[in-house]
């Protein structure tokens, strides 16, 4: 083994999963950002576990309604999840540039997106935040999930660049 800068051995965790996390603020208004910090954590209750940037609309948007939806993207979506990587819905209406098809969800007021990959509704269970850490920890209860007929989903591959695994 030899000692590298902590950038430098993190490269070697590519492709990781990435997750796209819809939103809503308090007036109805869908929001999606691309999320690779987040995994499972617990099996009783079913868990989502992210860790969001402070200044994120996604931020914003879970504090205000306690509920969000984490979706597998399929390899069909690519275009619209990396531009919702590189725009805020702090600035723009992302719903409006993207073709996702939304569709409603069983037990909260967040949609789903139609023919992704799966897709999973969460209830806050817990916001942790720690102090001079830059990211918000959400724990999401998942309530429901579903998949589709799509297979093939989104990996994050380092500087937010996105492909399947082949
Ligand atoms: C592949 C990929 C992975 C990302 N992972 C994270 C992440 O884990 N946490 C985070 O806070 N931002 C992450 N981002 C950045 C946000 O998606 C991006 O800043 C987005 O514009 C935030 O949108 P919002 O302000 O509408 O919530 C990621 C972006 C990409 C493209």
């Amino acid at each position: 083994m030899r000692e590298v800068d902590v950038k430098t051995a993190l490269k070697r965790k590519y492709p990781e999963s990435v997750v796209l996390v819809i939103t809503m603020d308090k007036e109805g208004k869908v929001n999606f950002a691309p999320i690779c910090w987040a995994t499972n954590a617990s099996r009783k209750p079913r868990t989502w576990v992210l860790a969001v940037n402070k200044v994120h609309r996604t931020t914003k948007n879970i504090r205000n309604t306690k509920e969000f939806v984490i979706c597998f993207p399929s390899e069909k979506q690519i275009e619209d999840v990396s531009y919702c990587g590189k725009v805020s819905g702090n600035e723009v209406n992302k719903v409006k540039k993207c073709k996702f098809d939304l569709i409603k969800s069983k037990r909260i007021k967040v949609p789903l997106i139609e023919n992704s990959v799966a897709c999973f509704e969460c209830k806050l269970f817990k916001e942790i935040r720690l102090p001079k850490i830059d990211h918000i920890i959400f724990i999401g209860e998942v309530l429901t999930a579903y998949i589709s007929n799509e297979k093939k989903r989104l990996f994050h591959w380092g500087n937010y660049k996105l492909d399947i695994v082949k």
